[in-house]
């Protein structure tokens, strides 16, 4: 039996059969529906994103870091730009080459015109003239480690006005915690990551704050979320930003005071501000 019933009006089938997430007979089986059930949760909140930006001008352009085998990508082009011509392009950025190659040749197979896929990682893409100057969302997706940050960095270069970002573990962070902690342990709250397992958390935790309070000193408006229907994931945190030209100056003191509390001024020019 088909399952169609848990696929979006407007899905290609063929699509989903190609991305592995249809068998050849039209099922889905467990693993493939808890991803489709994940990124159709994430087109929740990209669709109006997507439409916000075409308020202002029709063609909109999305840049998908650490991009895989390009689900989100797929599946928003799908839904949203297809049958738009003329509506935007998707950029996917992945340093596999070989994930890089079956992206572009389904992107042909389907005739999918407005999608690119770049062999980069995130932190050359900033720099290539491959991609336009300004991007309008920039998506980063379970991005290994720092790649999340560069995805910001990415936006924050190409004064994306949104991003929406599911962070993976960052282990650079725990590191920096890890080797000075011994100077922490002065401070009460140092207790809170004195231990190993504790730091490795905390500082996948303090992260992404630290992330929201950079952003946040660039004029962005930040959500945090939970990504509900991701529950087999260990990580669910959602973070959208919107470019707003909020008042900079009270997220870019705390920052700093955060660093300087927890002895990570070292990493001031990871989360720069300026
Ligand atoms: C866990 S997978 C997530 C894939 C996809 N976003 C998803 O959610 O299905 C992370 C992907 O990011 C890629 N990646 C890791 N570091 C990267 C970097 N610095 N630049 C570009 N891609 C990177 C990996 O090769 C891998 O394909």
């Amino acid at each position: 039996m088909t399952e169609h019933h848990e696929i979006k009006p407007g899905q290609s089938v063929e699509l989903l059969k190609e991305l592995h997430i249809l068998t050849r007979d039209g099922k889905l089986n467990q693993d493939s529906r808890r991803k489709l059930k994940q990124v159709y949760h994430l087109y929740q909140f990209i669709e109006p994103l997507l439409k916000e930006v075409q308020v202002e001008h029709p063609e909109v352009t999305l840049v998908d870091h650490g991009a895989g085998k390009s689900y989100l990508g797929f599946i928003l082009y799908d839904l949203f730009f297809k049958d738009r011509p003329g509506s935007g392009h998707i950029y996917g950025i992945e340093t596999r080459d070989e994930l890089v190659k079956k992206s572009q040749e389904l992107a042909q197979r389907l005739s999918f015109p407005g999608m690119s896929f770049l062999n980069l990682s995130v932190a050359e893409s900033t720099n290539s003239d491959l991609l336009p100057e300004t991007i309008d969302v920039v998506t980063a997706l379970h991005a290994c480690n720092t790649a999340t940050d560069d995805a910001i960095a990415f936006a924050l270069k190409k004064k994306a006005k949104f991003m929406v970002l599911v962070p993976c573990c960052q282990a650079e962070v725990a590191t920096v915690l890890r080797k000075n902690k011994a100077k922490s342990l002065k401070n009460p709250l140092a207790e809170i990551w004195r231990h190993p397992i504790h730091t490795r958390e905390f500082g996948s935790q303090i992260t992404n704050v630290l992330r929201c309070l950079q952003l946040e000193a660039h004029g962005y408006q930040v959500t945090v979320t939970e990504l509900v229907g991701w529950e087999h994931s260990m990580k669910n945190e959602l973070i959208i930003a919107q470019y707003k030209n909020l008042p900079r100056r009270k997220p870019t003191e705390r920052l700093a005071a955060v660093l300087a509390e927890l002895g990570l001024e070292e990493m001031q020019e990871r989360f720069f501000t300026v």
